[in-house]
């Protein structure tokens, strides 16, 4: 069986450093194995929409914002089709044969649902009595969508976030009920979550749980490198550690996890020279003796920022070069998307008409 990726995001917002190691960073070097025979990235805008209605503005610029941020990841639209949900019509016409093996009682279960419907303030009372907006039909239902845009490409792989997992864990349900009920057409997908635990779920700079556009926590990959070094330098470390000879904690202390994310033994060999200080200087190889010597007191968070500030430059600064080369040709990156939703229109075609034909649809054939 051909091995198939599919996987995508909202465009809400720019794409931060989060992204980056949650997805991005893999995503490329999934597509840089060989290992699959089709790669899909899709920007998911009609998704987006689901809980944005009134602001297609923002859905709008955020295709060229998504679309430049993949590019710079480096993204090769050559080896990996990026294309724009609302382009591929044959999703919605999916989304609405699969509702029908959907009860509402299923998606009123979906975890990640029920606390996005929390976090956006919706009502979840059946009688308004809490005087909240109700929660928009399409948003609820996007789960449904979701399996559409993974099974149109027949993908067998979705790399994504652990916040993902009840989406890949309803589409499977989704494609097992209908090819039982109608004929086996559709693929059962595997997630493939991010291997390193610093990566699954990157925090905000201030060490909440999660980077986010509205609690302002974010670097985004558009950053300049000052912008980074000035978040780095108000980052959260451990409240604890007050004196620089005081023992430190290495476990939630969101500089750290940073470095978990992105940090490479070759950084100390780069960047060892942000250890040796006036008063206290270190010969680190990696990040364990950095963490044994913050356990044990004497290495200060001045010292520590200044190396993830470089081992971010490190990352970033490619990713911003490429960025700006491909923003001076917006209209290069919209023909791009648009032969990627043209290639994408005609695979999503093939399954909608053998699903067509499943269902005992295709009358006039
Ligand atoms: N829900 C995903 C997100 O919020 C975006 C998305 C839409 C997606 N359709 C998808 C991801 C299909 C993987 C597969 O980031």
């Amino acid at each position: 069986m051909a091995k198939i990726i599919l996987t995508g995001d909202r465009p809400t917002g720019r794409l931060h450093i989060g992204h980056y190691v949650g997805s991005l960073r893999r995503r490329v070097e999934l597509q840089d194995s060989g290992e699959f025979d089709r790669i899909f990235v899709m920007i998911a805008d009609a998704q987006a929409l689901t809980d944005n209605a009134d602001n297609p503005e923002k859905v709008r610029a955020n295709i060229t914002e998504v679309a430049l941020d993949y590019l710079a990841a480096g993204l090769d639209p050559e080896k990996t089709t990026i294309f724009v949900q609302s382009h591929v019509s044959e999703l919605t016409e999916l989304s609405f044969y699969y509702m029908n093996l959907v009860t509402v009682q299923r998606l009123q279960r979906n975890p990640t649902v029920k606390s996005e419907i929390k976090m956006r303030g919706f009502s979840d009372s059946e009688d308004g009595s809490d005087n909240k907006a109700g929660i928009p039909v399409g948003f609820f239902c996007y789960p449904i969508s979701q399996a559409a845009d993974i099974t149109a490409f027949k993908a067998t792989t979705v790399p994504v976030g652990e916040d993902q997992e009840p989406m890949i864990e309803q589409t499977r349900e989704i494609v097992r009920k209908f090819n039982s009920t109608y004929a086996p057409v559709l693929v059962e997908p595997e997630i493939l979550l991010p291997d390193n635990a610093a990566c699954l779920r990157l925090p905000g700079t201030d060490g909440k749980a999660k980077m986010s556009k509205s609690l302002g926590n974010c670097i985004y990959l558009a950053d300049d490198a000052q912008t980074v070094r000035a978040k780095v330098k108000g980052m959260f470390t451990d409240p604890e550690h007050l004196q620089v000879s005081d023992p430190g904690h290495v476990e939630g202390n969101t500089v750290f996890t940073y470095l978990d994310a992105f940090c490479r033994d070759e950084h100390f060999r780069k960047f060892g020279n942000c250890f040796q200080g006036r008063k206290e200087s270190f010969l680190f190889h990696n990040l364990d003796e950095v963490k044994a010597r913050y356990r044990a007191g004497g290495l200060g968070d001045a010292m520590l920022k200044n190396f993830l500030a470089e081992v971010l430059e490190d990352t970033l600064g490619p990713i911003r070069e490429r960025r700006a080369k491909f923003a001076a040709d917006i209209p290069a990156v919209m023909e791009m998307l648009r032969k990627g939703s043209a290639e994408a229109k005609a695979v999503a075609g093939q399954t909608l008409e053998e699903v067509k034909r499943a269902m005992k649809i295709n009358y006039f054939e």
